[in-house]
């Protein structure tokens, strides 16, 4: 098991990347080295008691020096409320309590021709780190390098196409990118789960977005029969599995059971989920 860092870490940079969004650089060498696609940290902005709590965070991309080594990771968030709101103001220089790695990051998967990576709203975050290793471009956690996909395609739907973030940066990393739109100011006017069911179906979906978005990923992954991973972004307290806050449903043998999405998750095999 990773072992978890839990640190004051320095704000590198701060930059705005699309409306209402931010991608923050923070120095941490140590989380950088272990941190896999996937997976997450918690961000708690420090000297703060309102809000008290820390917020989850996937990780956007490892940030290497020179030498190729990891010294910090980049986030890149939404303001929808009071943490994301201050976490905009922070500048080069300040600091974060931050903890992590979390979660269970993406799976392990055998070689595969096609992979589609499904985005909506936010939820294009944790997909950067997981291009670059699929294609065999970056090792992550200490592990080596190994290409996994020939090829990934990143469907990505936005309301509008002042908030699509980071849409250059797949296309650096080697991803296909078809983009859409709820208003049609980018790309298909229309859901992306639409737009994935016009294209040829991938050998393997992962979804990362709002619940009906990711409901209606795990239909067609099911009409298609093709496997799925989602990446759930249940609102959670502690991050470390001790609070129960942040619980999702899975099917079991007796019928459903409550899983804690900090340590079971974030990413489910989208069979074993239960809607609501
Ligand atoms: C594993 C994981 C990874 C995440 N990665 C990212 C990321 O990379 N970038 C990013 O921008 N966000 C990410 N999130 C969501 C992020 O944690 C929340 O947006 C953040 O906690 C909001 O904090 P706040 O204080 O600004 O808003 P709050 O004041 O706490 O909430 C403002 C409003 O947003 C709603 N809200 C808060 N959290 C969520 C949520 N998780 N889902 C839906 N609605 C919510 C609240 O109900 C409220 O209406 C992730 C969440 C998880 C669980
Ligand atoms: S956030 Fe506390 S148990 Fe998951």
């Amino acid at each position: 098991m990773t072992p978890l860092v839990h640190a004051s870490v320095e704000v590198i940079e701060n930059v705005q990347v699309a409306r209402q969004t931010y991608r923050i650089r923070l120095r941490c060498p140590a989380l950088a080295r272990a941190i896999r696609p996937g997976q997450f940290v918690m961000v708690r902005l420090s000297g703060h008691s309102d809000p008290l709590l820390g917020r989850p965070f996937a990780l956007y991309d490892t940030v290497l020096d020179e030498g190729g080594q990891p010294v910090g990771i980049d986030v890149v968030y939404l303001i929808v409320g009071k943490a994301t709101g201050l976490l905009s103001k922070h500048r080069q220089g300040d600091q974060l309590d931050v903890w992590g790695p979390l979660g269970n990051g993406f799976p392990d998967l055998k070689a595969l021709d096609h992979i589609a990576l499904v985005a909506g709203g936010i939820g294009q975050t944790p997909f950067l780190a997981y291009v670059r290793a699929l294609l065999g471009a970056r090792g992550y956690g200490g592990r080596s390098v190994q290409r996994t996909a020939q090829r990934v395609s990143l469907y990505y739907g936005v309301r509008s196409s002042d908030l699509a973030a980071g849409v250059a940066d797949f296309l650096a990393a080697g991803a296909t990118v078809h983009l859409a739109s709820d208003d049609g100011t980018l790309g298909f006017r229309g859901f992306v789960t639409e737009l994935l069911a016009g294209h040829e179906t991938p050998q393997h979906l992962v979804g990362c977005g709002p619940e009906p978005m990711l409901h209606a990923l795990a239909q067609l992954a099911g009409s298609w029969n093709v496997p799925c991973h989602l990446s759930l972004e249940t609102p959670m307290a502690c991050g470390v599995g001790i609070c129960f806050s942040c619980v999702t449903r899975v099917r079991t043998a007796e019928g459903w059971d409550y899983r804690r999405v900090c340590v079971d998750g974030p990413i489910f095999d989208a069979t074993d989920l239960v809607w609501s």
